[in-house]
């Protein structure tokens, strides 16, 4: 069934969302007096798409497997689990578990360019749990995300996630304006902490040759792409290119191996938890996001299609080299 796609003129609620955090806002600078080197390259959509939100984000995606039965307890029982789905894609992922996918990214050169609005890089870090029935129509794939630590020097960025009902915590970072660093024993290591609370995501990842990983990029293209929800009020369309100059050649993406350690009050309780041999992935990638969307319109989503990823439809695709 085919998205009735275009990219969706963004809501005038939002804009309005956006301009009225600004003006009360003011440009802030970055907290740390506007030292805040990134090392993400820059926004590659803004020019193609501006009167879309664009930017970039760099990111570890990791697959934590859980019990069915534990993913159960934590996804609100309305939502069947499309066990079919994740299975198509994952054929020999263990019996009667369940892929939940953390997500470590850094925000960088996010814009609304029609309207000269830029938003200053945050980082953000979550878990996150795909392939829900949320239409209860037994094949769309939906994606819920209940709770986020995010920079908490970020007013938009963490105004924009509760206006989803996200449970949000005002977070700290290591590293500061990246994605990622690397530690002394050639592993990469990022943490967001709270600022308010003991809560934390800690994620620390050797790399590995790419064919090493259980996972197929597939994977993390279908989960990335999917519909995103907090509370079920509204939905994000957030679509992730994955097929430009930013995750090929030099930037190709890179398997990792390694640990998570947590303690976020939303899913456990404020217990301590930590997952070891965790596969995943590093990725940038530029992204087009339509926000606050009636989940309804997104039944049937089959992500951005078209050849090769770098294909959007209603875009300009002749004659931008992404
Ligand atoms: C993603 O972040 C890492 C760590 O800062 C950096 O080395 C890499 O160049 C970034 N990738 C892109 C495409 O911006
Ligand atoms: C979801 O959260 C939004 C933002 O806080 C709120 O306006 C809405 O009423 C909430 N919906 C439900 C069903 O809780
Ligand atoms: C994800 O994969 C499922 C199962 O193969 C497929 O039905 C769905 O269309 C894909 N969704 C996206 C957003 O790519
Ligand atoms: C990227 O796009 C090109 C051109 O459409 C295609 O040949 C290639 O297979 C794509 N690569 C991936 C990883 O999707």
């Amino acid at each position: 069934m085919a998205f009735p796609f275009s990219i969706l003129p963004i809501s005038a609620a939002f804009v309005l969302v956006l301009s009225s955090l600004f003006l009360s806002l003011g440009k802030s600078a970055p907290a740390n007096g506007g030292v805040c080197y990134s090392q993400d390259l820059p926004n590659i959509l803004a020019e193609s798409f501006p009167n879309s939100a664009t930017g970039v984000l760099n990111a570890t995606l990791a697959i934590i497997p859980i019990s069915l039965e534990s993913a159960r307890r934590l996804i609100p029982p309305q939502y069947r689990i499309l066990e079919g789905a994740y299975r198509s894609l994952l054929p020999d992922f263990p019996e009667g578990m369940y892929p939940v996918m953390l997500q470590a990214a850094h925000d960088h050169d996010v814009q609304f360019r029609a309207y000269g609005i830029t938003i200053e890089d945050f980082s953000r870090v979550g878990f996150e749990f795909p392939f829900l029935d949320f239409m209860g129509d037994g094949y769309s794939s939906f994606r819920w995300a209940p709770a986020q630590l995010i920079s908490s020097t970020n007013d938009i960025a963490l105004d924009g996630s509760r206006a989803y009902g996200t449970i949000v915590s005002p977070a700290e970072y290591e590293p500061l304006c990246d994605a990622y660093e690397t530690l002394p024993n050639g592993a990469t290591h990022f943490k967001g902490s709270s600022v308010n609370s003991a809560e934390f995501i800690e994620l620390e990842m050797k790399r590995l040759p790419l064919n090493l990983s259980p996972y197929p990029m597939e994977l993390f293209k279908n989960i990335t792409n999917q519909p995103t929800f907090a509370n079920g009020t509204t939905c994000d369309n957030m679509i992730r290119l994955f097929n430009t100059t930013m995750s090929t050649g030099e930037y190709a993406p890179r398997a990792v191996l390694g640990s998570v350690k947590a303690r976020t009050n939303a899913l456990f309780q404020g217990a301590d938890k930590e997952w070891t041999e965790i596969y995943g992935v590093q990725i940038a990638t530029p992204f087009i996001e339509n926000n606050y969307l009636d989940c309804k319109t997104m039944q049937g989503y089959e992500g951005t299609g078209g050849p090769g990823d770098s294909f959007v439809p209603g875009g300009d695709n002749d004659d931008h080299e992404l």
